[in-house]
């Protein structure tokens, strides 16, 4: 069942290039410049003409909604609040008509998600649901959504749900900012044809696993890590600290780079591992500088760097290239050697990876 892999979460790993292709299946068409939600067409205006949208979530799932956040603000200009479930809920929220709020579930289950749902739906807002569990409650309790068709994702730590997630936020992104016209012609092309060639792009990524693996033999014992990204590469950040926490139990944090000075700078010493996405996008020249400002504290750098770099390899102390694409579709592909570097180490610290200490795959508990 695992299909030759040591564990799921590394099957879940390596099937992302299917998954994302499964989940753009029939919602892409390059001939006709199209993209068609099928689940969200009866209320596609609605969603167009949003005044606000708010997406509820937790974890990795709230992490594809910050990714969302970028999307649909640059794309569609529509202004967008990204909120966790768990405090949504307890609080006394403003909706008003016009509203549309996005829940974001893989599992479907999560008390919290399906809690905010109800909130929002007894305050009138419309409910969209993003959910990879077909029928799931939250799927159930939604108005219209559109399945990420990830398949079944065993392993706790979300690996394969979130690129699928991240993959149907484009699209809708894509979708509402072609109706709003928000997007230039010449936009919309090269993002569905840069979108097209994502699976191959993440498989040559999977290709980097042995250097990954190299890396991960030499910070496995790290007490510690930061993890540091700009713009819409800041929740690939979080979401690279969060897979490392929750399978390895090293101490992790995510941070937007530029906020390191204001605190997390004080723990860089020789020991400390950052992590830092670095590709080359609008905000590359600003993360180089960070990357300085890390290595003048003596601190040891990871640097995801777009292919052919050769600013950042000069400076970090190990770089794991990617192919370059589009800046917004940077994410789906920068996420998968940080599940790989998590992955391996707590493989080598010797913990359950599949099932690691203290947490269940649906929290269906608040
Ligand atoms: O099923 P959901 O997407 O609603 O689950 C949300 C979180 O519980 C989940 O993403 C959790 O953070 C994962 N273990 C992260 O890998």
């Amino acid at each position: 069942e695992k299909g030759g892999y040591d564990h799921f979460m590394l099957k879940e790993i390596y099937e992302q290039p299917r998954s994302i292709h499964d989940c753009m299946r029939g919602r892409i068409n390059l001939e006709d410049q199209l993209v068609s939600l099928g689940g969200i067409l009866e209320y596609k205006d609605q969603i167009v003409n949003a005044n606000r949208i708010i997406f509820v979530a937790c974890g990795t799932s709230w992490h594809a909604g910050l990714v969302g956040e970028y999307l649909f603000e640059e794309l569609a200009r529509t202004p967008v609040e990204v909120e966790y479930a768990s405090e949504f809920r307890y609080r006394n929220p403003v909706i008003n008509e016009g509203d549309v709020v996005i829940a974001i579930s893989q599992s479907g289950e999560t008390a919290d998600t399906l809690a905010a749902i109800e909130l929002a739906k007894s305050k009138g807002a419309l409910i969209v649901g993003i959910c990879n569990v077909v029928g799931s409650s939250i799927s159930r309790a939604t108005h219209c959504g559109s399945y990420t068709h990830a398949g079944p994702e065993i392993g706790v730590a979300s690996t394969k749900a979130f690129t699928a997630q991240v993959t149907v936020l484009t699209l809708m992104a894509l979708m509402i900012g072609r109706e709003k016209d928000t997007i230039s012609n010449e936009r919309f092309t090269r993002l569905l044809i840069d979108l097209h060639n994502i699976p191959d792009k993440v498989e040559s990524v999977l290709k980097s696993d042995a250097k990954i693996q190299h890396i991960a033999d030499i910070y496995k014992d790290a007490p510690n890590a930061l993890y540091l990204g700009r713009g819409i590469n800041f929740p690939v950040a979080l979401e690279g600290a969060l897979k490392l926490k929750e399978i390895s139990y090293i101490h992790a944090e995510g941070y937007p780079a530029a906020e390191m000075k204001h605190g997390p700078i004080a723990l860089i010493d020789e020991e400390m591992p950052t992590v830092v996405i670095a590709t080359k996008d609008a905000s590359y020249e600003k993360v180089v500088s960070n990357i300085q400002e890390v290595k003048a504290r003596k601190g040891k750098v990871i640097a995801i760097v777009t292919k052919g770099d050769s600013v950042v390899s000069g400076i970090a102390d190990h770089v794991v290239e990617i192919p370059k694409t589009d800046d917004l579709l940077v994410p789906l592909i920068a996420t998968i050697p940080l599940q790989l570097l998590s992955y391996h180490i707590a493989v080598m610290r010797g913990c359950n990876v599949d099932q690691p200490r203290n947490l269940a795959k649906s929290v269906t508990v608040e």
